[in-house]
């Protein structure tokens, strides 16, 4: 199975989403936006693995959840990682998000742990909008309305990738709560 951990995103975030997803697909003669149900944050892909290793995933999300609070992110700008003449298309996190830094590190504490290797490249924080997408024209003159929510990061969530009925599905298998300031 192929399986990644994100932190799950509130319903609000997930249509500004997708609000910015259908101004920029304007701008693209072709590209995969995906569906607005799908959007997350991801911080570590897992890739293939067996469902054997599934307690082991649990419990690091677990642990990297137990020791910390909820805590706020808000919505930067979006932008691209170029692909050829292919895009990436994504929406930032404003700076700083600390938090988000030492949950991705004690989460990378928890699977090496747990046996899985560190990430060699820094996270870059991002919500994906569209993959293989193609503008037809440049980045500079693009200009969408963009509101710089604030949210809640609260659930971290080891996820399925599958397809299911030819669809590209992102399911929940473990949801670790991370804690509430008022409990
Ligand atoms: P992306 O959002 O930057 O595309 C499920 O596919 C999640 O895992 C996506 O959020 C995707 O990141 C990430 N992902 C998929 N393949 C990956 C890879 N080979 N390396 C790192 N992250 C990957």
């Amino acid at each position: 199975m192929r399986l990644f951990i994100a932190l799950l995103l509130p319903e609000k975030i997930k249509e500004e989403l997708a609000q910015n997803a259908n101004d920029l697909s304007k701008y693209c003669s072709k590209g995969n936006f995906g569906r607005p149900e799908n959007y997350h944050l991801t911080l570590k892909f897992l890739g293939e693995t067996t469902e054997q290793q599934l307690p082991l995933l649990s419990q690091a999300i677990q642990e990297a959840a137990a020791g910390t609070t909820a805590f706020s992110l808000q919505l930067a700008d979006w932008g691209t990682f170029p692909r050829g003449n292919q895009h990436i298309i994504w929406r930032a996190l404003a700076k700083p998000y600390d938090e988000l830094m030492l949950l991705f590190t004690k989460l990378e504490t928890a699977l090496y742990r747990a046996g899985w290797a560190k990430e060699q490249r820094p996270l870059k924080p991002h919500i994906t909008l569209a993959r293989q997408a193609v503008f037809t024209k440049p980045r500079g003159p693009i200009v969408i309305p963009q509101q710089a929510l604030a949210f809640s990061a609260q659930q971290l969530a080891l996820m399925e990738s599958c397809r299911l009925d030819g669809q590209l599905t992102y399911i929940p298998l473990t949801v670790a709560r991370l804690q509430n300031l008022q409990n």
